[in-house]
């Protein structure tokens, strides 16, 4: 039997009930466009993603499960009925343009600020603060205390997911991501030194986890097998908010248990710089690592190339491989990895704020 060539970016490939035609994924980017009261997408979130539909799948930029989740400035949510309008508009022209589309499920946590809430503190894991900066609208602010939830608002907070789960598919969204990555409220309760919690969310392992299953199951119920995924990053770093000894291990329990879950993906995000000497050291080759632990489909994520996403994927190391910033300045992306094109530069003065320059206006390679 003749040798079947080694899979690359451009080899189809199924994730979850999903058929792909290729392998380049877009990774979710905030991208601050939704400039109204509502936190409602616009015709600009349309166009946004519809130039970008040739990815094999584009994950939506994190939107907010509940009022409460809000903590970055115009950053659109899925928890009211104008919302879910505004993300049929754009799972629709998705569509229409053959692409494929997630929404990524996002709480911010202690990264949030009083500013967004009259006053009142955010909600964490407990009244910790993650030394980080709030993008609010009155601009870049210190991180304040929150205040810890309650076990009544730990439910409600699962609920929101399944919620706005709910409502992604209203929206005609394909599936959902659970954000567990970066700073969030997610990896704020899967780190040691900022869930300090006693009850059944906080003190090991076991239960550090517990309230990512739990929203899994909350997303799971409404999407049922194969359309929902997550994201970690597992070895992140910044400001205040860094890995603990108890890191490796509470990462290790996360991912077991996640074999157990009928996910579409699992996306990690690696290491970038050397973490030797640090907590997290042994998650260095961070791909390689969770590969050997886990059993479903993978998406690798962090700075790749197309040269590095094709030895990574060719090589069985990932399934798929995520891009993020080079998808900003190059909506045409997958076309120019396919042949090898330039990739164009993009303006992080524009990434997190503005309207339509440096959002809609990047050329096709035809054009440049
Ligand atoms: C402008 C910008 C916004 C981002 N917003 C999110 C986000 O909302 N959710 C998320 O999980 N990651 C977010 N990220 C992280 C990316 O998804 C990705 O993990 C990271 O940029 C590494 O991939 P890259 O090297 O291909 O850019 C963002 C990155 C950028 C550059």
């Amino acid at each position: 039997m003749p040798l079947s060539p080694a899979p690359s970016l451009f080899t189809p490939v199924s994730l979850g009930a999903l058929d792909l035609p290729n392998r380049v994924v877009m990774a979710s980017m905030t991208r601050g466009r939704a400039t109204n009261q509502g936190l409602v997408p616009t015709a600009l979130h349309v166009e946004y993603y519809r130039q970008r539909a040739s990815a094999g799948l584009m994950i939506s930029e994190a939107v907010w499960v509940s009022p409460q989740a809000i903590g970055f400035i115009n950053v659109p949510g899925l928890f009211t009925a104008e919302q879910i309008a505004g993300w049929r508009a754009v799972t629709d022209a998705v569509h229409a343009a053959g692409g494929r589309i997630f929404a990524q499920l996002a709480h911010s946590g202690a990264v949030s600020h009083p500013d967004f809430f009259n006053g009142e503190l955010p909600l964490a894991p407990s009244a910790v603060n993650p030394g980080l900066r709030s993008f609010t609208p009155g601009g870049f602010k210190d991180t304040v205390t929150p205040r810890a939830m309650d076990a009544h608002e730990i439910r409600a907070t699962i609920d929101d997911y399944g919620f706005a789960a709910r409502n992604a598919k209203i929206a005609g969204f394909d599936g959902v991501e659970l954000h567990c990555a970066t700073t969030y409220l997610l990896p704020e309760f899967l780190n040691s030194a900022l869930n300090r919690r006693t009850d059944a969310y906080g003190g090991s392992a076991g239960k550090r986890t517990k309230i990512v299953f739990e929203i899994l199951e909350a997303m799971i119920a409404e999407w049922g097998p194969g359309r929902v995924g997550i994201k970690i990053a597992p070895t992140f770093s910044m400001g205040g908010f860094a890995p603990t000894d108890e890191t490796p291990l509470t990462y290790d329990y996360l991912v077991d248990g996640l074999n157990h879950f009928a996910l579409s993906h699992l996306q990690i995000v690696r290491a970038r710089g050397d973490l030797s000497g640090s907590p997290v050291a042994q998650l260095q080759d961070t791909i390689a690592y969770y590969r050997a632990r886990y059993r479903g489909t993978m998406i690798a994520n962090g700075a790749f190339d197309r040269d590095g996403a094709n030895a990574a994927i060719g090589s069985k190391a990932t399934d798929l491989v995520s891009f993020a910033t080079p998808f900003i300045g190059n909506p045409d992306l997958v076309a120019r990895m396919r042949d090898a094109l330039p990739i164009a530069p993009s303006d992080p003065q524009t990434y997190y704020q503005g309207s339509a320059a440096g959002y809609i206006d990047y050329p096709l390679i035809e054009l440049a």
